[in-house]
């Protein structure tokens, strides 16, 4: 399966590896997108070392065969996963904004959205970031809400991104069965299926 894994600019960024690593042992191919924020807490090398593929992280790095890369990216997945999601990159797929690779590609998918936040609690329990997720949710978009536990600021409480077990295995859920059409997302919920997957 080809999964696409977006990273954005949260502690838990670090466990977005062991994510990466384990779909990759489990034979999947992993290309990983990372917000400017995301590359604060991680370095792209890691990822690349792990997965074998270069990071995408700038809408206008050299695109191949002269397409737009979020555009050739989004093409490719069967799965895109965003762990951890911020609060940011959950307000602004909300909101329509695509100024980033990252938000770009999710824009532009066709194939099933996971997206598993991770934030301090009281930013997980604010109503425009509650707002926002139940809005998502209505498009269809996939969440896997967080765990209560420790957070890394110090707080207890919702926020903690969910188990890495959990996330791998909703991931590993999504693989196109053999002889079924392929898994739908966001776009294909809203009832544009049959629209021509070559045009942005
Ligand atoms: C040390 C530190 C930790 C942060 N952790 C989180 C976090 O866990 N969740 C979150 O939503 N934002 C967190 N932020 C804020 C985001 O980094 C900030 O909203 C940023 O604009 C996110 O950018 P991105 O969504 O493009 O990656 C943190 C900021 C700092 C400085």
């Amino acid at each position: 399966m080809k999964v696409l894994l977006g990273v954005t600019g949260g502690i838990a960024a670090y466990k977005a590896v062991e994510i990466a690593s384990q779909l990759v042992q489990k034979g999947h191919d992993v290309l990983t997108l990372m917000t400017k924020h995301a590359c604060e807490f991680v370095t792209p090398l890691t990822f690349e070392s792990i997965t074998g593929q270069v990071v995408i992280r700038d809408l206008f790095q050299p695109p191949p065969q002269h397409r737009p890369i979020h555009i050739t990216t989004a093409d490719w997945g069967d799965v895109m996963l965003v762990a951890p999601a911020t609060a940011n990159f959950i307000g602004k797929v909300a909101g329509g904004i695509a100024d980033d690779v990252l938000t770009s590609t999710v824009m532009a998918l066709r194939c099933p959205v996971l997206i598993a936040p991770a934030m301090n609690d009281r930013m997980y329990e604010n109503a425009i970031v509650a707002g926002n997720i139940k809005k998502l949710e209505g498009h269809g978009y996939e969440f896997i809400p967080p765990e209560e536990g420790y957070l890394a600021d110090g707080y207890r409480g919702v926020g903690r991104l969910a188990d890495v077990n959990r996330i791998v295995a909703a991931v590993l859920a999504k693989a196109p069965r053999e002889g079924q059409p392929k898994p739908s997302g966001p776009l294909l919920a809203r009832g544009i299926e049959g629209s021509d997957k070559s045009q942005s």
